[in-house]
Order: C-alpha cells, then structure tokens, then sequence
C-alpha cells in the first residue's frame, strides 16, 4: 500500500488538469466510469510501452493470481493475464514511474474538488503498486468478474492502455463493463487503445470482463484506496488472523 503524495507534478498547467478534473468527476458520477484519451502524449506514450516490454523480455512476468482458483488450469479459464508489479521507482521504469504520478496527481486533485458529489464521500490517500498486465494473445482473457466485491477498500480502478493501432475487430480483447444500473442489454465497451487512461468505480457496481484476446494486449493498472473502507478491511483481516491463530 503506497501513500499518495499530495503535491504530485502534473503535465498539465493548472487550469488543464482543473478541466480534466471536472470531466473525471462529471463522468464517474454519470456513468461510474470515465475515458481520457491521449493521456501522456504519443512519445511519452512510448517510452512506458517500451519499459513494459523489456519487462516482459527479462522473464518478469508471472500468471495473474486469484485467491479463489483450486488449480492452475481453473486460473487459465478465468484469468489468462501475466502480471507484475512496480512501485515506478525501479531503475528499470522511470516512465512508468512517471504514468503514475500523472494518474495520481488527477486522482488527488479531483478527489479534493469536492465534498459533496460522490467522489467526495470517497477519501483517497493510498492506491497500490501497478499491476503490469499482458494478456499473450491465443484467446486470452478474463471473465466478468468485481474487482472489489467485498470491500477491501479500493474505490477506484485506473486502467492504461498500451496497444497501438489494435483493432478490436480482428484482436478483440475488449473490457466491457456492465454497470448496475444501466438498462439491461446496456454495456460499455473499452477498447484498449495506446495512451487511453479508464477509471472505474472498483466495487459491485462495476462487473466488467476482458474479452478474449488474439494479439498481445499490454495494460497497467492502478487501485485507488478509500482511506476508511481500507482501515475497516485491515482490521477485519487482522481479525480474522488472530482468530485462525486460535484455532
Ligand atoms: C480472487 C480474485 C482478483 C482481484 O481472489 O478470486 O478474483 O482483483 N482476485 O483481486
Ligand atoms: C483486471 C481487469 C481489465 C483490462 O485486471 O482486473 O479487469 O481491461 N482488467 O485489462
Ligand atoms: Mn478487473
């Protein structure tokens, strides 16, 4: 758990991330979920592409994990990503590092622009290391699923893409999210286009589902801790430690 600094360096000038702010805060209200496009600019783009490449390369990546799955083969069935995690402040990923930054100083910022809409009953002041995901192709993918279903304390899940020109019709691995609420056969489909950013509220009303995917699909994500939910979780777990310790 990484506490988030409060005075993060933003890319933009003050009225730009101001903006971006308000359409973040706008659109997670309206439909629990936002795009930003063009996040980091093309070269900047590159150059975390880059990283995560060469992570891959040197073997860094390892089978996503569910606590759930009874065996390796059920995890393929659900989950077929390869994953790691950074804080960014690896010598070998100064540009990831930087991605971060960039995500947390819109999260700081839209998280102390107000106090009444919903993402003010939220208070954000750690997230997690970033997950490096790369879904290998051959029909990878992973099934609809909550992130967080029984409060462990992340609010919001910020995903950003790395593929350039992917074309869904012929790659597919598409993220549709099924919002509660929405009408029923209505979905949101999330292409996962280079230096596209997606926040999502991480709890039950987000189900979503990465679709199979037949080229290499490269994402990094981020999970945005409500400081209260996050306490509430550690207690329960500390909890339940001390209880099985008993037994
Ligand atoms: C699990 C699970 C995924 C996650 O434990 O079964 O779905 O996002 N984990 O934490
Ligand atoms: C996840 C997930 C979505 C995506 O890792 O929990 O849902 O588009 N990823 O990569
Ligand atoms: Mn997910």
């Amino acid at each position: 758990e990484i506490l988030l600094n409060n005075s993060s360096i933003s890319l933009l000038d003050d009225t730009e991330l101001e903006e971006m702010c308000r359409n973040v805060i706008q659109d997670l209200s309206a439909y629990g979920l936002c795009v930003l496009d063009d996040f980091l600019g093309r070269k900047k783009g590159e150059a975390v592409l880059k990283e995560v490449l060469d992570i891959q390369s040197q073997g860094l990546l390892r089978n996503g994990q569910l606590v759930s799955a009874k065996s390796n083969q059920d995890q393929r069935i659900i989950r077929g990503d390869q994953i790691c995690w950074v804080d960014g402040k690896e010598p070998h990923c100064p540009h990831i590092g930087f991605l971060i930054s960039q995500v947390d100083a819109v999260i700081v910022r839209a998280n102390r622009m107000l106090d009444n809409d919903r993402l003010g009953q939220y208070n954000i002041n750690s997230r997690t290391k970033a997950m490096v995901a790369c879904y290998p192709g051959h029909g990878s993918h992973y099934v609809k699923h909550v992130d967080n279903p029984n409060g462990d304390g992340r609010c919001i899940t910020a995903i950003y893409y790395l593929n350039l020109d992917w074309d869904v019709q012929a790659s597919g691995g598409l993220l549709r999210i099924f919002p509660e609420g929405w009408r029923e056969d209505k979905v949101a489909d999330i292409e996962p286009l280079f230096d596209r950013l997606l926040f999502f509220w991480s709890d039950r009303r987000n189900p979503h589902e990465v679709q199979p995917a037949y080229q290499t699909r490269y994402a990094i994500t981020l999970w945005y801790f409500d400081s209260t939910e996050r306490e509430e979780a550690l207690r329960r777990y500390q909890k339940d430690r001390r209880l099985n310790h008993l037994k």
